[in-house]
């Protein structure tokens, strides 16, 4: 349970949903984590793993304020010496069609979902360069870069998560020669509160119930849970994984290989 023992991991939008359970398990596996998030909520997210024993502190960060960026990534730097793992995980994801599409709904979704990975990396990126080690995650999705949305208004949001793959192929090339490994994570559909929270109760339904339900209609009979993708970002982060650069994994339960619906499925 040490596989991050000493290291030091930074995670963007860490208060709820994939950046939460990403930093449960690398707190879990030794590495002390840098919980941040627009949402103060992120002081009590840090707080649960700290009371279950875990290596956890927390900073408001607004990943469209470059300032802030700069200010905690310094604050870090200068009380930990060092971030050996960056998470760019925060990111939104609105529905909206293009022929309704304001063009601020556009540049809001870049301004985060890509932006914002820069902005986050380019603040961390020299220490990293200087100590010849690092490891960078980036939160993609397979809307965009592998397959289109069954609900439409995908734009905007699909775009941004084609460019956050761009972004890491290029970024991997340009950095391998100094240690630094620059790899995505694609999840499917993942059990978040801004995911599907609210799906059940939007129906008048219990939303666990709905939840099951709608997980049955991926081929591994289940949405997947934040822990699964922060077990990916888990090899990601340690070095089992120190010749991967520039890939991605794709954690969707088998969903996108389906090229048409042939669920609900059944355990067999
Ligand atoms: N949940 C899914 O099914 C799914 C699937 C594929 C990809 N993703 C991606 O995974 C990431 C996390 O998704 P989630 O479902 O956990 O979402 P979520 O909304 O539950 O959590 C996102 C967190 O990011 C924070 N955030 C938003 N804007 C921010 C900003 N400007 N600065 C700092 N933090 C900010 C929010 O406060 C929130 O805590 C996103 O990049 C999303 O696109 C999610």
């Amino acid at each position: 349970m040490n596989r991050l023992k000493d290291r030091v991991a930074l995670v963007t939008g860490a208060a709820q949903g994939i950046g939460a359970g990403v930093s449960r398990v690398l707190a879990e596996h030794g590495a002390t984590v840098i919980l941040t998030d627009i949402s103060e909520a992120v002081k009590a997210t840090a707080k649960e793993i700290t009371d279950r024993g875990g290596k956890a502190e927390s900073y408001k960060m607004d990943i469209t304020d470059t300032g802030e960026v700069n200010r905690v990534v310094e604050e870090v730097l200068g009380s930990h010496g060092k971030v050996d793992i960056l998470v760019n995980n925060a990111g939104i994801y609105p529905r909206r069609k293009l022929v309704e599409m304001p063009e601020e709904f556009l540049m809001k979704m870049f301004d985060i979902n890509v932006f914002g990975i820069f902005r986050c990396t380019k603040a961390v990126l020299p220490s990293m360069m200087e100590r010849r080690y690092g490891k960078i995650i980036n939160m993609s999705s397979v809307t965009g870069p592998m397959v289109g949305s069954p609900a439409g208004g995908q734009t905007a949001y699909a775009s941004s998560k084609s460019a956050v793959h761009g972004f890491t192929v290029g970024l991997a090339l340009e950095v391998a020669q100094y240690g630094i490994n620059v790899n995505s994570i694609m999840p499917g559909y993942v059990h978040s509160p801004s995911a599907f929270g609210t799906r059940g109760a939007a129906e008048g339904r219990d939303a666990e119930e709905a939840m099951r339900e709608f997980g049955l209609r991926i081929p591994m009979l289940r949405q997947g849970t934040p822990e699964d993708v922060g077990n990916a970002v888990l090899f990601l982060a340690s070095d089992e994984s120190s010749y991967l650069t520039g890939i991605y994994i794709v954690v969707d339960g088998g969903n996108i290989l389906q090229e048409e619906f042939l669920g609900p499925y059944e355990p067999k």
